[in-house]
């Protein structure tokens, strides 16, 4: 039998419990088991005279175990039973916390009578995170030490507080420095030779004075009405009663009920999916786990514009050196003023002190040399869009830097594997595809090239997270993961606006759903320069269905010179950075529609738009899996979620098809199919998307 994660020992009359369950101590069915035996040894061993509740390792139980949510029969009420027990002991109880006292670890530690924590200790309940409330009674216990306004606020946004704001809150009693258990044992040892009455959380009532009369209504109202994410409101209800029910007890069954109601809530279920997407991606089919890696100390950026500015800024802020190399002296003192300006602005907002910019600043080394890159352990290249050029800087990092160097390219379009060629050293190369402003976006796309060496892989996927980034392995092809399933996103924005529906309603549809941004907006802002280049380009290398209506609009307004907000119009015209109706854009639409045959009609509903929009995609995401682009379908959602504004509360879109169902939605593709005619393909269902529907199986849900 293995050893229990939990101990309880004798440090002379007092009796010490160890949690010790590596890495954070979460409250896996073992620890929870552990601690109810611990305390059952010392409810039998009156000669203790208090207990001290502690954990090994580098924190106090930093949360729950997220896992046993999935399991059907998942029950809160061992584990909260025990903390009922633990707290109604006579003795005292001190909780020593150092570390982060998370979720399960702050309930853990507001049912002990003292709570005692090394300086530097932060404590939160981040369940909101993952669509839940706290459900061992977080939102009971937090109120009444805390107050109700700190209490929601933390549990609303499951922000962590440092320890001067746990003190100064009253949720965290002394603060020391040093041997955290020894001081724990010494305020135990005082408080029984005080004869100190324990003092219990439960007791209390939640303070209200200075709050008004309908505070708690209001409250809930506010949080209620953020329909995306129904925990919010079930915080709000559960505070509520902590405040104004008859009896702990009662306040307890409130908190239970609400738990239970979002556990099993889509919101939920898709912020679970999405928390174990995250971790997933990094786990590549077939890369031996003690792959040797390469070391990266020194990273070298060329090109200093939009792109790779951002990638130097990213990489400063991880700590690491830059080399940025560019063109000309021009264009090398614009990024570099540029890299300033963006860091005083941060600066200016309060959000980083002066001197740490200044620290970052200096670790870009501006170069208008290339031997200046001989000694980086890895070089991004972000130049024009332009394969040529890319090839040829290709060549040139592949003869400048060291062996062993790994050699990177930002391209959002191009063929990985021509570059890697053009390098001499298809083995150093992958992709890196940032996303725009890449010192801000958390998605990374990873390009594998077919000759890309498994330690190369595996190194910048490990880089990732060092630079703030969640890194996801895509397969070459055109536009990769993301921009590929955007393309066909983009295609029905524009037929739906040919056909009738105006860039407001188009926007509004998806927005409804959560979505950061309708299509017309996103283009407008990004340029519409921009996205009608990668449309013209794509047709050069032959990639464009042969109809001539396809993103016919965007083509249009690009031959117009209206590029979106930097021009004043595009899909919308602007006053300032206003959308407003743009009645040209929508007399063109009309006339393209006229001149490539495609019927207008007035009956065009939200829920066509969204279908349109977001199961075409579907299908290309299930094309992209059964092609072996993407690994696994949460690696999808993980693309749309850190990099294109999906919403967190759907999951991405592959978990949303899940949610909804497979076999709905290829009926819905088929019946687009029918009344759209399919005569380029676009309905055409995805084998596997069919074959997972029909097994009633998921693409990504679950799919673990
Ligand atoms: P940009 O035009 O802002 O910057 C390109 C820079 O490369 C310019 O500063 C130019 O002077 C420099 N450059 C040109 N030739 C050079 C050479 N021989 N040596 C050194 N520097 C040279 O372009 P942007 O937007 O930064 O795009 C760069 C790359 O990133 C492109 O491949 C683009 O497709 C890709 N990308 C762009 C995204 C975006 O949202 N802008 C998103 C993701 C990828």
């Amino acid at each position: 039998m293995n050893r229990s994660p939990v101990s309880l020992q004798r440090e002379g009359d007092i009796g010490l419990l160890l949690i010790d369950n590596p890495p954070v101590n979460a409250l896996s069915p073992d620890t929870v088991q552990g601690l109810i035996d611990a305390l059952a040894a010392f409810e039998a061993a009156p000669e203790l005279r208090a207990l001290v509740l502690a954990c090994e390792g580098r924190t106090f139980v930093a949360g729950g175990d997220i896992a046993a949510f999935e399991d059907p029969d998942f029950s809160a009420v061992p584990y909260n039973a025990f903390l009922g027990r633990l707290e109604a002991l006579t003795r005292p109880v001190v909780a020593a916390i150092h570390g982060t006292a998370l979720g399960g670890g702050l309930e853990l530690a507001m049912a002990c009578h003292w709570r005692l924590a090394l300086r530097g200790t932060r404590v939160g309940l981040p369940e909101v995170k993952l669509g839940l409330i706290p459900g061992s009674l977080g939102t009971q216990r937090l109120p009444r030490l805390a107050g109700a306004e700190k209490a929601l606020q933390m549990m609303s946004t499951g922000r962590m507080v440092g320890d001067q704001e746990a003190l100064a809150a009253g949720i965290l009693d002394e603060l020391c420095d040093g041997d955290l258990r020894a001081a724990a044992l010494a305020r135990a040892r005082a408080l029984v030779a005080q004869d100190w009455q324990p003092r219990r959380a439960s007791a209390l009532q939640v303070p209200t004075a200075g709050l008004a009369p309908d505070f708690f209504d209001q409250a809930v109202a506010l949080a209620e009405a953020q329909f995306h994410y129904p925990a919010l409101g079930a915080i709000a209800r559960a505070v509520r009663a902590a405040a104004t029910a008859p009896s702990f007890a009662e306040g307890e069954a409130a908190e239970a009920r609400e738990f239970m109601g979002v556990l099993r809530t889509p919101q939920s279920q898709a912020m679970r999916h999405l928390f174990f997407a995250e971790r997933q991606t990094g786990k590549i089919p077939g890369l031996p786990k003690d792959l040797p890696l390469r070391s990266i100390e020194r990273v070298g950026v060329v090109g200093a514009g939009t792109m790779g500015g951002g990638i130097a800024m990213a990489l400063a802020n991880a700590g690491l050196p830059v080399v940025l190399v560019e063109a000309t002296s021009v264009a090398l003192e614009r990024g570099m003023g540029l890299i300033r300006k963006n860091y005083e602005a941060t600066v200016a907002k309060g959000k980083l002190a002066a001197d740490v910019a200044e620290k970052r600043i200096a670790l870009i080394t501006p170069s208008l040399s290339y031997d200046d890159l001989a000694q980086v352990d890895l070089v991004i290249e972000a130049v024009f869009e332009d394969m040529a050029l890319k090839k040829e800087i290709a060549a040139k990092l592949g003869a400048v830097v060291k062996p062993g160097a790994i050699i990177a390219t930002n391209t959002s379009t191009l063929d990985v594997d021509q570059i890697a060629q053009a390098s001499g050293r298809p083995a150093d190369m992958l992709g890196m595809h940032f996303f725009s402003p890449a010192n801000v976006m958390r998605l990374l796309e990873v390009v594998r090239g077919a000759r890309t060496d498994p330690a190369v892989l595996a190194t910048v996927m490990k880089l990732a997270p060092r630079i703030g980034k969640v890194a996801v392995v895509s397969g070459v092809c055109y536009g990769f993961i993301g921009n590929r399933m955007a393309e066909v996103y983009m295609r029905e924005a524009e037929f739906l606006l040919m056909e009738g529906a105006t860039p407001a309603q188009v926007d509004g549809a998806v927005q409804a759903l959560g979505l950061a941004m309708g299509p017309c907006r996103m283009l407008d802002m990004a340029g519409i320069d921009v996205g009608a280049k990668t449309v013209i380009e794509l047709g050069k290398t032959g990639g464009l269905p042969a109809d001539p209506s396809y993103r016919a609009l965007v083509q249009a307004l690009y031959a117009r010179g209206q590029y979106g907000q930097k021009t004043g119009a595009g899909y919308y015209r602007y006053e300032g950075r206003t959308p407003l109706p743009n009645p040209d854009t929508l007399a063109l639409a009309e006339a393209l529609a006229r001149e490539h045959g495609i019927a207008r009609r007035e009956d065009i509903s939200d829920n066509e738009i969204v279908e349109r929009l977001i199961y075409s995609m579907v299908n290309e995401g299930a094309r992209i899996l059964e092609e072996g682009i993407a690994y696994r379908g949460s690696d999808i959602d993980v693309v749309w979620t850190a990099g294109y504004g999906f919403p967190d509360h759907a999951g991405g879109p592959m978990c949303l098809a899940d949610l909804r169902g497979l076999a709905h939605v290829v009926q819905r593709l088929e019946h687009y199919a029918q009344v759209r005619g399919n005569a380029h393909g676009y309905w055409r269902v995805s084998p596997l998307l069919r074959q997972r529907a029909a097994e009633g199986r998921t693409l990504s849900l679950g799919a673990r």
